[in-house]
């Protein structure tokens, strides 16, 4: 595999691109494709296989188009998914997991709130990697449902009701944390902040994704230095909502298409 081959990026929709604007400040030199599967979103209520399903369709194409690595930017397919991906394809995966240990090892009144969506709650990976945390800190798990599909809509401000409805609980149970584990709700964090109290840090995962990708291209020598790196992005479903987002994030040169996948 060439060096110069680009990473592929997946996500049940525009989520995602909160994942893809970190990992390119961080390797700008990096030619990227992103996949916004947003006719099959929410991800988040669909069963194990179905979620196994649509990872494979999306990884197909994003291998046919010459990726070296592949970020699962959703963390419904990262902890239904990764696994089988891993195991079935030859090339190295990055996924994407509620940030449960930062939260952890940062709360004082030892209480967190997670907010990601029915299928990251419900799977193993999760349930797993959370229980290492259970003993000392109580974690208050609120299932997002509803949110997806109005950031997929594009009208962010909609969403101010579901939040309260979400957030409120977990501030007054007392948690100083709120973990976003859904790559959607990064979108929604200005309006997150304006309803907690000052004490309250909310935390996603998106740096750090960024950074093991990163070592991950380190330790496979596929680092690029290519000074023209081209920037793909494809939805198989409105153009308009993915070209708004990336204006969002401020992207300043690339390709937005419209695909069927
Ligand atoms: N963005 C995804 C995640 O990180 C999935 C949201 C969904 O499609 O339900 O979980």
């Amino acid at each position: 595999m060439k060096s110069e081959a680009p990473i592929g990026v997946f996500d049940s929709g525009v989520g995602g691109l909160s994942i893809w604007n970190e990992i390119h400040h961080l390797l700008p030199n990096e030619s990227t494709i992103y996949l916004a599967d947003s006719l099959n979103a929410p991800y988040g209520d669909k069963g194990k296989q179905t979620i196994i399903e649509l990872s494979i369709k999306n990884t197909e194409l994003l291998l046919s188009k010459g990726c070296k690595l592949i970020v699962v930017a959703c963390n419904t397919a990262t902890t239904n998914a990764i696994g089988h991906l891993r195991e079935n394809y030859d090339v190295p995966f990055i996924g994407i997991e509620p940030a449960t240990k930062p939260a952890a090892i940062s709360t004082n009144t030892k209480k967190i709130g997670i907010l990601a969506t029915k299928g990251t709650l419900a799977s193993e990976l999760f349930i797993n990697t959370s229980s290492a945390f259970r003993g000392n800190v109580e974690i208050i798990e609120t299932i997002g449902e509803g949110l997806v599909p109005i950031i997929e809509s594009g009208n962010l401000n909609e969403a101010n009701n579901l939040l309260k409805k979400y957030i409120m609980p977990m501030v007054e149970a007392g948690v100083d944390n709120i973990v976003l584990g859904c790559s959607h709700y990064p979108f929604l964090i200005d309006q997150i902040k304006a309803m907690v109290p000052d004490g309250v840090t909310i935390i996603d995962s998106g740096a750090a994704v960024a950074r093991q990708t990163k070592n991950m291209l380190e330790l496979s020598s596929l680092l690029s230095n290519e000074k023209d790196s081209t920037i793909e992005f494809f939805t198989n479903a409105k153009i308009e909502v993915l070209n708004m987002f990336l204006q969002k994030i401020g992207v300043d040169r690339y390709q937005s298409s419209y695909l069927k996948f």
